[in-house]
């Protein structure tokens, strides 16, 4: 019998549409905050100039679901799956959607995953992909911990 995985992992890269600016980004992340959470979903959402590396974790069939969704939006384009897979234990368990500029994440941290300069989402290797962006990750939570105690 196979065993159906508790959690999975998918990491996917797109473009930004013409119809996405900043405020659209607002509004995604609104709406993507409660939507998770009601679907037990967490991840990281990380933009560049390049485009989005997004990392949606939770039940097989609510991250199957979201991603049909994502695929269709049209406020994304070129959505190109990097990896997928069962995991032992969420890696951005405290977030609903987290969301990183990769120009604010640390040029050395970037470095040590193998990214040189600007991060191009679609140069991102199945591997690197989960690493790269729990290193944002824990990185970006560490910093607003500083700020004020909290890493929403
Ligand atoms: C780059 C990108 C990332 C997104 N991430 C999420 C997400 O994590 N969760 C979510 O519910 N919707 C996300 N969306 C929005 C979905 O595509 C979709 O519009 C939304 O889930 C529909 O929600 P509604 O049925 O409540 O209107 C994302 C959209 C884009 C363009």
């Amino acid at each position: 019998m196979v065993e159906r995985a508790a959690v999975v992992q998918l990491v996917y890269a797109s473009r930004m549409s013409r119809k996405c600016g900043p405020r659209e980004l607002e509004n995604i992340l609104r709406v993507s905050r409660r939507n998770n959470q009601a679907m037990g979903i967490t991840g990281v959402l990380c933009y560049s100039p390049c485009g989005f590396l997004q990392c949606l974790e939770g039940p097989p069939e609510a991250v199957n679901e979201l991603y049909r969704r994502i695929v269709r939006d049209d406020r994304n384009k070129d959505v190109t799956l990097i990896s997928y897979g069962p995991a032992n234990r969420r890696a951005f368990v405290r977030w609903s959607m987290a969301c990183v500029r990769s120009d604010e994440a640390d040029a050395a941290l970037l470095e040590k995953r193998g990214v040189k300069g600007e991060l191009d989402p679609y140069a991102v290797g199945p591997r690197q992909a989960l690493g790269l962006l729990a290193d944002i990750a824990r990185e970006r939570a560490a910093f607003l911990e500083a700020q004020n105690g909290d890493g929403a």
